[in-house]
């Protein structure tokens, strides 16, 4: 894994043409766009005959355009350090044009203005544009550039690429994609879904049909389930006014999230040709169960954040108190959903989805769940209970890699079991220049390729999945939201979804996050790293008893969000752990029932060890069972003899 690669085939530039962008005053065209523009300069992928046309409604010079872009560049470049003289060619091919785009002459005068720039830089009739719009005015700009015959050119290509969302539900998106196709053809329209130009997205392609050893596996027969989540930890910021009319399911889930779900699941494609690509991803949308509203009430849950103090004593807003949001709103700002594919491959697997805004950390994550294999070969070793499934992960950001779990024999006389991985890390293998994740799709339109866009039946597909479920949601206004503190795992509900069919969220848990508890610190990398692969999250909801006096105990458990309180049994709070500490280890040092009740103060997550891991532990990192013992002794004025114990164990 450690050889690095450069790309050995080089892309050339795309072929000469001007490329227009409606909505040039906005917040796309300088954060993202016209970086990615530059970052394709750079990389010589634009051509040398390519003026670019911003228009929107402010009046602005185009000197002062050029200014403002220079500006904000030096802000939004993804490159460490600006290159002036790719800039300084870039920036003189920046052009502006004032218009409203209900506004017939605006066209004409563009159409003038494109004619004047295909002349001078000899782009033959290729227009590229762009809708860097709100989505209210696609289908009216894509009618006015037909009314202009804009649309169309006798000697070169038009396309348009159209922003998101694409509908607000499923009628809405219907009725735009007739706006639009009433004008174009399907093969000039670009739907553009920014997750398709993440390299990490792409590559499942290439890691599930460039090696052979998967397909045989990637099914029912040997997956046992598939789970998604994107987390973020922004909240909705400045976009409350579209978010509270939007909600996860719609800007996430829908979209993004159902991408990596087509690639994960289609079958292979004959080719990577557009439409061969695209049919095998309308096909699986096309097997995923429409549910019927107590399906949707069986199978999804949803959150919306409230307001919490951060481990840093920051306060974090809660959703109803962000700007531009209804104070007594009912918008999901977290889903999380059980999905089934009803088709040959996937039959019976569940797919689980989760996506959130305001959560305790950022990580985009698929995991594919392996059945687990016969344990009875074990049967006569301690770890008969105890063979673990594999996993393999894929990390699409800001972690970028591939994983495989799987257990290895721990060195020694006995057969015993360790979760150990295999990993392959993005920046380690590759030399790449970090982008905006646009310039793969703004390239491809270019080329002509639409592999990576949305096509009409793949919206209205995935339109058909989200529907019934926004529609079973609108009945109803949660009555516990805001049901997540901002800065946690997300409602306490998304973990029942999936714990009540046995199994539970991937939670990727970091060594820097076990470094911050006292107990651990200093402990091995390779201790840490074992850990890590075996702690389970877990969530609690304000006053949710952790454990109950009086109960066998099954695990101990590190506090990572939160506070526990310690109840006797007379219910008196006897004591509180916060971040970083561990409860739990006395029923499973001494085999007993739990002496005393703890009980969630707030929300909060915790970190599972369960008893066979734990015993592993204490098998093999004695120096910490050690610590564990000694801090037990003072707690609970216990004596144990570590010694002893370890011996037994
Ligand atoms: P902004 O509100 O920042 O920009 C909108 C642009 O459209 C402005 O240039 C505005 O011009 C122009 N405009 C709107 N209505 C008219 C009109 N009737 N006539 C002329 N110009 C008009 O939006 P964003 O840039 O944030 O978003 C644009 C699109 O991109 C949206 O569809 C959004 O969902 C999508 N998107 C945005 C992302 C982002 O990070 N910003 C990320 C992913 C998608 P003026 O101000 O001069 O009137
Ligand atoms: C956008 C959503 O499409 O994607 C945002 O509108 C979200 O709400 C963003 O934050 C996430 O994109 P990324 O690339 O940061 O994962």
């Amino acid at each position: 894994m450690s050889e690095r690669h450069t790309a050995t085939v080089r892309a050339a530039p795309a072929a000469p043409c001007i490329i227009v962008i409606f909505g040039a005053s906005g917040d796309l065209t300088k954060r993202l766009l016209v970086p990615a523009l530059y970052n394709l300069a750079c990389d010589g992928l634009l051509p040398k005959g390519c003026p670019i046309v911003g228009t929107s409604s402010s009046d602005i010079p185009t000197p002062q355009f050029r200014e403002r872009l220079s500006a904000d560049i030096r802000t939004f470049s993804t490159r460490k350090e600006l290159d002036s003289k790719v800039w300084d060619q870039f920036v003189l091919r920046l052009y502006y044009a004032q218009g409203k785009f209900d506004d017939p002459a605006a066209y004409q005068r563009l159409a003038a203005l494109l004619e004047k720039l295909e002349g001078e830089y000899g782009t033959g009739g290729n227009v590229l544009f762009y809708m860097a719009v709100p989505p209210s005015v696609f289908g009216l700009i894509s009618s006015n550039l037909s009314q202009a015959g804009l649309t169309t050119s006798a000697r070169g290509w038009r396309r348009m690429i159209v922003e998101k969302p694409f509908g607000h539900d499923f009628a809405s998106a219907k009725q735009l994609n007739q706006e639009i196709l009433d004008h174009w053809r399907e093969d000039q329209v670009f739907r553009i879904d920014h997750y398709l130009g993440k390299e990490t997205v792409q590559n499942i392609l290439a890691f599930r049909f460039a090696n052979g050893m998967f397909e045989p596996l990637w099914n029912k027969h040997h997956i046992d389930h598939i789970q998604f989540t994107v987390a973020e930890t922004v909240g909705v910021e400045n976009r409350g006014r579209y978010y509270d009319s939007a909600g996860v399911l719609r800007d996430m889930i829908r979209n993004h999230m159902f991408q990596m779900l087509t690639y994960l699941c289609m079958e292979p494609p004959s080719s990577f040709k557009p439409e061969a690509v695209r049919n095998e991803k309308g096909k699986v949308l096309d097997a995923v169960r429409v549910m019927t509203p107590a399906e949707v009430a069986a199978n999804t849950v949803r959150g919306q954040y409230g307001p919490a103090r951060k481990a840093d004593n920051t306060q974090v807003r809660g959703y109803r108190q962000e700007p531009d949001v209804n104070p007594q709103s009912a918008t999901e700002t977290f889903a999380g959903l059980r999905l089934y594919i009803d088709n040959w491959r996937w039959e019976g697997v569940p797919i689980y989805l989760r996506s959130g805004k305001s959560l305790w950390k950022r990580g985009t994550e698929i995991l594919v769940q392996f059945k687990k294999a016969p344990e009875v070969i074990f049967r006569d070793t301690p770890e008969v209970d105890h063979v673990e499934p594999n996993q393999l992960i894929f990390h699409i950001q800001p972690d970028q890699g591939i994983e495989l779990r799987f257990s290895a024999k721990n060195p020694g006389p006995l057969m015993s079991l360790q979760k150990v991985n295999m990993r392959f890390d993005y920046r380690e293998a590759f030399e790449a220049s970090r982008g905006t994740g646009y310039e793969l799709l703004i390239y491809n339109c270019m080329i002509g390729d639409s592999t990576l866009f949305s096509r009409t039946d793949l919206v209205e597909a995935a339109w058909r999945i989200a529907q019934p479920i926004l529609d079973h949601w609108a009945t109803t206004t949660p009555a516990d939201f805001p049901n997540y503190d901002a800065g946690t795992w997300g409602p306490k509900s998304a973990f029942g979804l999936i714990e009540s069919d046995g199994r539970k969220w991937l939670e990727v848990v970091s060594r820097s996050v076990l470094e911050q508890v006292p107990l651990l610190a200093g402990s091995s990398p390779v201790f840490l790293h074992s850990l890590a692969l075996m702690l389970k999250p877990k969530v609690f909801a304000s006053g949710d008893f952790v454990v109950r006096k009086g109960e066998p105990g099954h695990e101990m458990y590190f506090v990572a969000r939160g506070e526990v309180e310690i109840v006797d049994g007379d219910g008196r709070v006897i004591d509180m752990q916060g971040v970083g500490s561990f409860f739990g280890e006395k029923s499973l040092l001494l085999s007993e029932p739990r002496s005393a009740s703890v009980r969630a103060k707030g929300q909060t997550d915790l970190y599972v060890l369960e008893r066979s891991d734990f015993a592993k532990v204490a098998k093999d990192h004695p120096a910490i069972t050690r610590l564990i013992i000694e801090q037990s002794k003072t707690r609970y004025k216990l004596d144990i003899d570590p010694d002893q114990f370890l011996r037994v164990t």
